[in-house]
C-alpha cells in the first residue's frame, strides 16, 4: 500500500511577509490555532499580521529570539520576576518560557519551549512540571494559563511528544537494578558525593555519552511517619488502594507544601489562621517563613486541622523524577551506567531537610532493589563527530560526570583528538573525585592536559575560570584548531563565570573588542563547540 503524501499546510501570511521558513511555520501554527483550522485558509493581508503580531512583524531580530533557545528572558540566573519582565508583551507562549528556570534541564520531559508551547496548545495540563523553577513557576503558569482560558481553545500548535519507546522519557520509565554506591569523597569532607551503579542488563536500556539518566526517587519513610503523625491519621488509611503511608512515600512531594495544601488548610480552620493559610495559599508570606515549610512544617504550623487523608493527598503534588548527566559510557561498561550524586542536606529549625532524589541514591535505595528510570536523550551535548577535534572539558564538582564518560568513550573508540580537562572543588585532600583514574589517563596520555582548582586548600578561592584565564593563550590556540568546549555543573554561579572568563579570553588572545568576543563566543555555541550541561 502506497501512502499519499501529506497535503501542505496553508498559509496564513502573505507570501511577501518578511518572515524566515521556520518563523513562518511557527506562525502558522499560532493562526491555525487561534482560528480553528478547518481546510482552506485565506492569507492575511500585511496590516492583518501588523495588526495581531505588531512585535514580530516591527523586531523580525526578537522573533529569531523567541524561537532561538538563547531567548534572552531565559537565563537560569535571572530572577523570575525580571525574567517576566523581559518578556513583557510578547506572545502567551514565549512568557510561558520565561517563567522556566532554567534552559532545558528536561527535567519536565520537554525541552522549555516544547513545554510552553504544549501548555499553550493545552495539550499538557500539567503546571508544575518544571522542578527547578517549583512553586514560583508554576504560579506563574497558573497565571499565564488564565489567558488562555479566556481565548479560543488551541490546537494543535505544538509539539507534544508521543508516547516513547520504553525507557526514553519520564512518561515510560523501565525497571533497572541499584547495584552500588561508593563515596567519592575522603572523610573530612565537607561534601558529600557519591559515585551510583545500576544494572541495565535485564531493561536493556541504551544510552550515549552526554545523556542523563532519569530517576523515580521515593521519600524518607521516616519523614513520611512525621507527616501521618502530624495529621493524626491511621498510616494504613486507604487511598487507591494503596495505604496512606505508601502513598506519602513514593506517590506525592513532601518538599515545598503546594498552595493548594494552603487552601485546603484555610478550608479547616477559621479567624486569623484561616487569614495565613489563604495568604500563603496565594504566594504571600504572612510571617516570613514561606521558603521553609515543606509539608510537615505547613502541617506543624497549623497544628490540630485534621484533614481527610484522601483531600490532604490530593492536595499535594505529585513525585517527580531527578535526572542525573550520566558519567559512564556504555563503550567501557557494557549494561551499566554510572552517576556522580551530590546528596542535598541542609538545615532548617532543627531538622534535617533531604534532597529527595539525591538522598534516595546517597542512602535509602539498596543493592539489587529495581528503580524506575528513564534515559533523557541530551540535546546539543554530545562529543564532536569528528574524533580529531581537541576538547576542552570544565567541569567543577558533580560536573564532573559527563566528562568522565567523554573520557571513556574517546579512550574505547580511540579518538586522536586531544583532550582538556578542567576539574576543581574544594579541597584537594578530600574532595578529588576520580582521582586515580584521572591520574592515570593523564599517565598514559589520553588526557592530554588536567587542570585542577582548589577553591578552599589555601586563603585565596581558586576557581575553574581563574585557572582559565591562567591558561588564556593555549585555550585561544586550541578553538583555532577547532576545539569543541563543554560546561558542565552549577548554572546560576559557575556557567556564567566561566563564559565570562571565555569571552575575555577570546578578546585578549583573539584579539577582538568585547563585543566581538562575545559575538564569536555566541557563534561557537550556534555551531554546537560551545556546549553546556548545567543545572
Ligand atoms: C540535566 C541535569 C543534570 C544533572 N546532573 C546532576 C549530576 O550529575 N549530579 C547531581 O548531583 N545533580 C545533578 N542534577 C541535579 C539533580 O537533578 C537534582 O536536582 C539534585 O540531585 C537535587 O534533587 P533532590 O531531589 O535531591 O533535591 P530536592 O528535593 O529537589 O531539593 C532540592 C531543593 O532544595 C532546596 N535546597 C537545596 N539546598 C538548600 C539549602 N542549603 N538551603 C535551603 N534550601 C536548599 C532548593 O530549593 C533545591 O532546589 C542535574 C540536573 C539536571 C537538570
Ligand atoms: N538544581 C538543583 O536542585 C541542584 C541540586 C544540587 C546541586 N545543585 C547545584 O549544582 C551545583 C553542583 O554542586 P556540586 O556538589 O557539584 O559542587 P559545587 O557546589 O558546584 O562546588 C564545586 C566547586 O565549584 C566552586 N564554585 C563555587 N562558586 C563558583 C563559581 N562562581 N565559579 C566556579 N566555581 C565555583 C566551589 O567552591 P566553593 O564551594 O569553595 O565556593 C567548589 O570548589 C551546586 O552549586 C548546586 O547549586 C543544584
Amino acid at each position: 500500500m502506497s501512502i499519499s503524501p501529506r497535503p501542505p499546510i496553508p498559509s496564513f501570511l502573505p507570501e511577501n511577509a518578511p518572515f524566515t521558513l521556520e518563523q513562518r511555520a511557527w506562525l502558522d501554527g499560532l493562526f491555525a490555532g487561534l482560528f480553528g483550522l478547518q481546510g482552506g485558509v485565506t492569507p492575511l493581508s500585511k496590516q492583518d499580521v501588523t495588526r495581531l503580531l505588531p512585535d514580530l512583524i516591527d523586531a523580525p531580530n526578537e522573533m529569531s529570539e523567541d524561537v532561538d533557545d538563547g531567548a534572552p528572558w531565559h537565563d537560569p540566573a535571572m530572577p523570575l520576576a525580571d525574567r517576566m519582565k523581559l518578556a513583557e508583551g510578547r506572545p502567551l507562549p514565549r512568557r510561558m518560557m520565561a517563567a522556566m528556570a532554567q534552559q532545558d534541564c528536561s527535567q519536565c520531559g520537554y525541552n522549555c519551549k516544547d513545554y510552553a508551547d504544549a501548555l499553550f496548545a493545552k495539550k499538557e495540563k500539567r503546571l508544575n512540571l518544571c522542578v527547578p523553577g517549583g512553586k514560583d513557576t508554576a504560579r506563574a503558569l497558573k497565571q499565564l494559563y488564565q489567558e488562555l482560558e479566556i481565548g479560543a481553545p488551541k490546537a494543535d500548535a505544538a509539539p507534544v511528544p508521543a508516547v516513547s519507546a520504553p525507557g526514553r522519557s519520564r512518561d515510560n520509565p523501565v525497571e533497572a537494578t541499584f547495584l552500588s554506591r561508593r563515596r567519592l569523597n575522603k572523610d573530612g569532607s565537607n561534601k558529600e558525593t557519591w559515585h551510583i551503579e545500576f544494572d541495565l542488563a535485564e531493561c536493556g536500556l541504551t544510552y550515549e555519552v552526554g545523556d542523563s539518566f532519569g530517576v523515580f526517587p521515593s521519600n524518607d519513610p521516616a519523614l513520611a511517619d512525621a507527616v501521618i503523625e502530624a495529621l493524626a491519621a491511621p498510616p494504613d488509611f486507604p487511598i487507591g488502594g494503596r495505604t496512606l503511608r505508601d502513598v506519602l512515600i513514593d506517590g506525592v512531594t513532601l518538599s515545598p507544601a503546594p498552595d493548594m495544601l494552603f487552601q485546603l488548610i484555610s478550608y479547616l480552620t477559621g479567624g486569623e489562621r484561616r487569614q495565613k493559610a489563604k495568604a500563603l495559599a496565594e504566594g504571600h508570606d504572612p510571617d516570613g517563613d514561606a521558603a521553609t515549610l515543606d509539608v510537615l512544617a505547613a502541617l506543624q504550623k497549623f497544628p490540630g486541622i485534621r484533614p481527610d487523608p484522601e483531600a490532604f493527598i490530593e492536595a499535594l503534588d505529585v513525585l517527580q523524577p531527578r535526572v542525573y548527566s550520566i558519567s559512564s559510557s556504555l563503550k567501557c561498561n557494557p549494561g551499566r551506567v554510572s552517576l556522580t550524586v551530590d546528596a542535598v542536606r541542609y538545615q532548617i529549625d532543627n531538622r534535617t531537610r533531604l534532597g529527595v532524589a539525591s538522598t534516595f541514591l546517597a542512602g535509602r535505595v539498596q543493592p539489587g532493589d529495581q528503580i524506575r528510570v528513564y534515559v533523557q536523550k541530551a540535546q546539543h551535548f554530545a562529543l564532536p563527530a569528528d574524533p580529531n577535534k581537541p576538547i576542552i572539558m570544565i567541569g567543577p564538582g558533580t560536573g564532573i560526570a559527563p566528562f568522565r564518560a567523554f573520557l571513556q568513550e574517546r579512550q574505547a573508540t580511540g579518538a586522536p583528538g586531544p583532550n582538556w580537562l578542567y576539574f576543581g572543588h574544594q579541597r584537594s585532600d578530600f574532595d578529588f573525585f576520580y582521582e586515580d583514574e584521572l591520574k592515570e589517563m593523564r599517565r598514559s596520555g589520553h588526557l592530554t592536559r588536567l587542570t585542577l582548582a582548589w577553591s578552599r586548600d589555601g586563603d585565596e578561592k581558586i576557581y575553574v575560570q581563574h585557572r582559565m584565564r591562567d591558561d588564556g593563550r593555549d585555550i585561544w590556540a586550541w578553538i583555532e584548531r577547532g576545539a569543541h568546549i563543554y560546561v558542565c555543573g552549577d548554572a546560576l554561579r559557575m556557567a556564567k563565570d566561566v563564559e565570562r572568563a571565555l569571552i575575555d579570553i577570546v578578546a585578549a588572545h583573539g584579539k577582538r573588542s568585547a563585543e566581538d568576543a562575545a559575538r564569536y563566543v555566541e557563534d561557537l555555541k550556534r555551531n554546537d563547540r560551545y556546549q553546556t550541561d548545567v543545572y
